[in-house]
């Protein structure tokens, strides 16, 4: 007989029919219902024994965690809380699992710290919550090239190794094959990296934007869906040393046509979600309420998750230069009483309390800045016509912070130049990207999306590291 899954057994109008499932036993009460799952969707299938047609020795590794093949009749189910059952007729265990070694793990049913399900990111995937948060994060990352491709975008795969560092959005993991403890030196007494395997120094990739833009200035939409490193030492609630980016890029789009291509785009994910995950997204939304109310009513959630896809769906972003931005930041009560950390000056970058405060407290929804002073963006992004600021956008959500980062490119031979130079890029590192600019140039503009925090805010999930499979970040590269 073949398989059917969970998912599909469940809504199943057969009853009356054999079927065959299998799965993981989630749990085995009164030596008669077990409870199924397989990953297909959230909800379990109950199984129901007749203990006293199966043999004892049998019935006793039926555990927690031990792997089964059912057979029998699909039934309606007499009990509350789902729909049909399996009247069990053959049982077969495909993988046991040791109850007390079951005990020490993620597995044992109750409630675990996130920390605790961290260490063991290999059994995580069998709890419901992270059962959850995977379903989804494939639903994510299918609906974004969906989105794409329903719009004529092109996925363009760009390197993940790489020789330039032009991007300069952070510290790069080196990529070598030199013995660490006798490396070739040059005359000078430097490492030789002429004699490493690409006779260069090479590192991971800290965005693919660069050759995304070769790309769009010759097929027009495309975008790149793959994983950015960096080196740096944060250890935040939402920086990853390894994640994943989703970076667009079109010619001939403005900084407003980003904005607007970024807004859609968004909501489209959210949308997406609400949509063909309602099951998952029920269990974390009710999830995050029993949560909270363990909390004080300050830290409490003002908008359940649903709410506030729901808002982000059915809501302009707000949209304002960083000029603005420092008046409402000038004009606050956190300013006003010195409750802010760091300053607040133009000129100076726009920090995570600062960024809080204008999503959180001030608007209440999505913003969008732009217009950031030159000096702390990218050497790539287009002048304003004020000579001081650039024509730069960060998004920011409520609860995760900056979700997109991205501008409108210089598209202008010279000014370029002059900022390679200003910002020490060699040419001789940079010259394919300058010459685009030579030949048939055109204003062009992009933007990356974060992917993992955009999985945290349809997932509400508070930690990065919740919402990748095996997260590295500093001093950590388990698994
Ligand atoms: O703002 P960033 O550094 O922008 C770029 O890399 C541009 N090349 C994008 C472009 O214009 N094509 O990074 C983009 C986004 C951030 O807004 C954030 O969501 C996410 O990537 N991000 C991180 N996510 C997890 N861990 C980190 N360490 C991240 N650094 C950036
Ligand atoms: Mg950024």
């Amino acid at each position: 007989m073949k398989r059917t899954e969970i998912v599909a057994a469940l809504q199943s109008e057969k009853t009356g029919q054999d079927i065959l499932v299998k799965g993981w036993v989630k749990a085995f009460r009164s030596n008669r219902f077990i409870q199924l799952s397989d990953g297909s969707t959230i909800h379990t299938i109950q199984a129901v024994v007749d203990f006293e047609k199966f043999d004892e020795a049998l019935l006793k590794r039926v555990t927690t965690g031990a792997a089964l093949a059912i057979t029998g009749k699909l039934v309606e189910s007499q009990g509350a809380g789902q729909k049909v059952e399996i009247a069990v007729e053959k049982l077969e265990i495909l993988g046991d699992a040791d109850p007390e070694e079951v005990s020490k793990t993620v597995m044992q049913p109750k409630k675990h710290s996130l920390e605790f399900l961290r260490e063991q990111a290999h059994l995580r995937f069998r709890t419901n919550l992270f059962g959850a948060v995977f379903r989804i994060r494939h639903a994510v990352a299918y609906a974004i090239h969906k989105y794409f491709n329903d719009r004529g975008y092109y996925y363009i795969h760009t390197p993940i190794i790489t020789g330039s560092d032009a991007e300069g959005a952070g510290e790069m993991f080196r990529v070598s094959v030199l013995d660490p403890k006798n490396p070739p030196l040059t005359e000078e007494g430097k490492i030789n990296y002429a004699e490493d395997f690409f006779g260069k120094e090479t590192n991971l990739t800290v965005s693919g934007q660069l050759e995304a833009e070769l790309a769009a200035l010759a097929l027009s939409k495309v975008y790149t869906f793959g994983p950015t490193f960096r080196a740096e030492n944060s250890n935040t609630a939402r920086h990853l040393a390894e994640f994943w980016m989703i970076e667009p890029e079109v010619a001939f789009n403005d900084i407003y046509d980003n904005m607007d291509l970024a807004e859609d785009f968004l909501r489209y994910i959210c949308k997406y979600v609400l949509e063909h995950n309602a099951d998952d997204l029920k269990f974390l939304n009710d999830r995050e309420v029993q949560e909270d109310q363990t909390k004080p009513q300050a830290e409490r959630n003002e908008m359940s998750l649903i709410d506030r896809l729901n808002f982000v769906i059915s809501n302009d972003f707000q949209r304002l230069t960083y000029t603005e931005a420092i008046e409402v930041l000038k004009n606050s009560t956190p300013y006003k009483k010195k409750k802010f950390k760091y300053p607040v000056e133009w000129g100076t970058d726009l920090q995570s309390e600062h960024e809080r405060y204008l999503v959180e407290k001030e608007f209440k929804k999505p913003v969008i800045i732009t217009g950031y002073p030159a000096s702390f963006k990218a050497f790539y992004m287009r002048q304003n016509d004020d000579g001081k600021t650039v024509a730069a956008m960060d998004i920011l959500f409520p609860g995760i912070g900056e979700i997109i980062g991205g501008s409108q490119r210089e598209e202008r031979y010279d000014i370029l130049l002059e900022k390679c130079k200003a910002f020490h890029i060699p040419e001789s590192e940079i010259w394919w990207y300058l010459e685009t600019r030579k030949f048939g140039t055109v204003p062009h503009a992009g933007f990356g999306l974060g992917f993992e925090r955009m999985v945290m805010f349809v997932t509400g999930m508070t930690n990065i590291r919740d919402v990748i499979p095996f997260p590295r970040t500093p001093k950590k590269a388990e698994f």
